[in-house]
This record gives C-alpha cells, sequence and structure tokens, in this order.
C-alpha cells in the first residue's frame, strides 16, 4: 500500500465549486427579486461547472472518465451484496452505485440551471434567454425549475447520507480523497496518470465562453406583467 493520487484536480475543484454554487442559487433564489445577480452568478458558474464535468467524464483521467464508473446492474448489485456484508473493498474512483449518483446529480443541476435560463419571476427577473421563447414556455419552465429544485435537494441529502454510511458501515474514507485527492489505502498501480491541467483549462475556457457568448447575444429580457 502507499499513498496515491485517486482523484484530479478538476474532478476536486469542479465537486466542490458545483457544492458551493447549488448552495448559493439556493439561498439567492429564496431571497427573490433583491439577490438575484447572486442567483446568476451562482447559477451560471454551476452550469458551466456541470458542463465542463461532463466534457472531462470523456477526456479527463482514469477515475474522472464515464467508461471507469457507469457500470452495469451487475455490477452494481454485486457491489451493494458487498456492501451489505461490510466486505466492500477499497476502490480508486466511484464505486459502481457511486458513480450513477454522481450522473443522476449532473443531470439534475443541468436540467435546474437549463430551466434557469428561460425563467421568470413575473416581475422584474428574468433568465437570460427568456426573450428567445414565448411567455407561456417561459411560465411552464419556471415551474419546472422550482420542481427540479425539489427532486435536487432530495439527491444532494441522499448524497450526503451516502457518504456518512459509506465511512460509518462501509468503512470507506471517500471524503477525504474529495479534498486531497488521495487515498493511503490502494496499491500503488491503482494511482491516476498526470493530471493534464492544461486541457481542463481550455476546455473550461470553451464552456465558459459559448455560455458568455449565448448571454451576451440573447435579446434583452422585459418581464414586468401588471
Ligand atoms: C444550480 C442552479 C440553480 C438553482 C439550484 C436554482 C434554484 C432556484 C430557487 C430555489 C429559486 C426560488 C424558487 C422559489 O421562489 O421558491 C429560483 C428562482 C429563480 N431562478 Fe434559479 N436556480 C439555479 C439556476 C438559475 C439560473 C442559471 C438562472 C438564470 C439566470 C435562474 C433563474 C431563476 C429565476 C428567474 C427565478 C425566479 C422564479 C420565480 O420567482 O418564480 N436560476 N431558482
Ligand atoms: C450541492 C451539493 C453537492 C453536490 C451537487 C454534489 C455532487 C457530487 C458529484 C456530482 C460527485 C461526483 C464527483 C465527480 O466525479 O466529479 C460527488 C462526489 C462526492 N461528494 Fe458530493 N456533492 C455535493 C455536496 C457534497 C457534500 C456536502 C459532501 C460532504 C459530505 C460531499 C462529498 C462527496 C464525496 C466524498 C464524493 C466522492 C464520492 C466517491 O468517492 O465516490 N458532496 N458529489
Amino acid at each position: 500500500m502507499a499513498e496515491v493520487k485517486v482523484w484530479d484536480w478538476p474532478v476536486r475543484g469542479s465537486h466542490w465549486v458545483l457544492a458551493v454554487c447549488v448552495a448559493g442559487s439556493w439561498w439567492s433564489g429564496e431571497q427573490g427579486a433583491t439577490a438575484f445577480v447572486w442567483h446568476q452568478v451562482c447559477g451560471y458558474t454551476a452550469l458551466v461547472t456541470v458542463v465542463f464535468r461532463l466534457g472531462w467524464g470523456v477526456f479527463g483521467t482514469r477515475t474522472a472518465r464515464f467508461s471507469d464508473f457507469l457500470v452495469g446492474p451487475r455490477a452494481v448489485a454485486e457491489h451493494l451484496r458487498a456492501l451489505w456484508r461490510r466486505e466492500l473493498p477499497p476502490h480508486a474512483g466511484h464505486a459502481p452505485s457511486g458513480g450513477w449518483a454522481a450522473l443522476a446529480l449532473w443531470l439534475a443541476v443541468l436540467a435546474q440551471a437549463g430551466t434557469g435560463l428561460f425563467a421568470n419571476d413575473d416581475i422584474f427577473n428574468a433568465g437570460p434567454f427568456y426573450g428567445w421563447v414565448e411567455d407561456g414556455l417561459s411560465d411552464s419552465l419556471t415551474t419546472w425549475h422550482h420542481f427540479i429544485f425539489d427532486g435536487l435537494l432530495v439527491l444532494v441529502g441522499l448524497h450526503v447520507v451516502a457518504i456518512v454510511f459509506y465511512r460509518l458501515w462501509g468503512g470507506q474514507h471517500l471524503l477525504q480523497a474529495m479534498f486531497t485527492g488521495r487515498r493511503n489505502d490502494l496499491p500503488a498501480a491503482a494511482a491516476i496518470g498526470p493530471e493534464r491541467l492544461g486541457w481542463a483549462v481550455a476546455w473550461w475556457l470553451v464552456v465558459a465562453g459559448t455560455l458568455a457568448l449565448a448571454v451576451w447575444l440573447a435579446p434583452p429580457a422585459v418581464v414586468l406583467s401588471f
């Protein structure tokens, strides 16, 4: 056993940025019109982070890739049986159930931020793409924006409970690795290769630049429906 690197910087960074931005979007969303600028900052950052991470799931380091952690139902069932017996082997990267949970979380945040782009509050504020759709469609996407948020809260709650459960019942120290990127209960061969940070920065700039351009090109949103 040695101390081995299992999560690269982009994975860890995107995780904690996402957690902070979802919390920030929640807080600012509940404040109503006054905190909308913060809602935009957090919501756009969450959106860029998820799209960035989905791309990193294709060309990132080994443990970041979908091909490493989205496994079939048999592997998930085997993993859950081992968890039940409290005989989980340490695992570099997401365990079979964690991989699917991660995908569910990303899709929920994507849907949440995506609907927000078209949402409106009937009076002052609207997402940047409000002007591109009919009022009725914007209203129903706003309803979805509220509805998906409840689902997102449930997923995040389950996610945190699962991390605690894996620690207390399964003896897996997952949290520390999401901060340091390292585990010390795995053989040296489990380590990921070079971090490829240059690629990550380039890809992040593409995603952030595309969203910024789309927001800039969007027609101005005038809501006021007294
Ligand atoms: C992870 C990202 C996001 C989360 C968690 C989130 C969450 C929320 C929440 C909790 C509310 C308040 C709902 C209520 O009134 O109870 C809200 C409202 C709103 N959000 Fe977001 N949001 C996100 C992203 C965005 C984005 C990117 C935009 C676009 C700028 C946006 C636009 C809006 C608008 C216009 C409202 C007002 C809707 C209303 O008053 O009915 N959101 N959001
Ligand atoms: C809004 C809040 C959160 C969201 C949306 C979220 C989402 C996610 C996602 C998508 C992943 C997969 C990461 C990747 O492969 O890039 C993940 C992993 C992880 N998260 Fe969170 N997370 C949140 C909050 C938290 C909190 C508060 C904790 C602390 C208990 C936490 C601990 C972890 C850990 C330890 C992992 C790695 C799990 C593993 O080893 O398989 N997360 N989270």
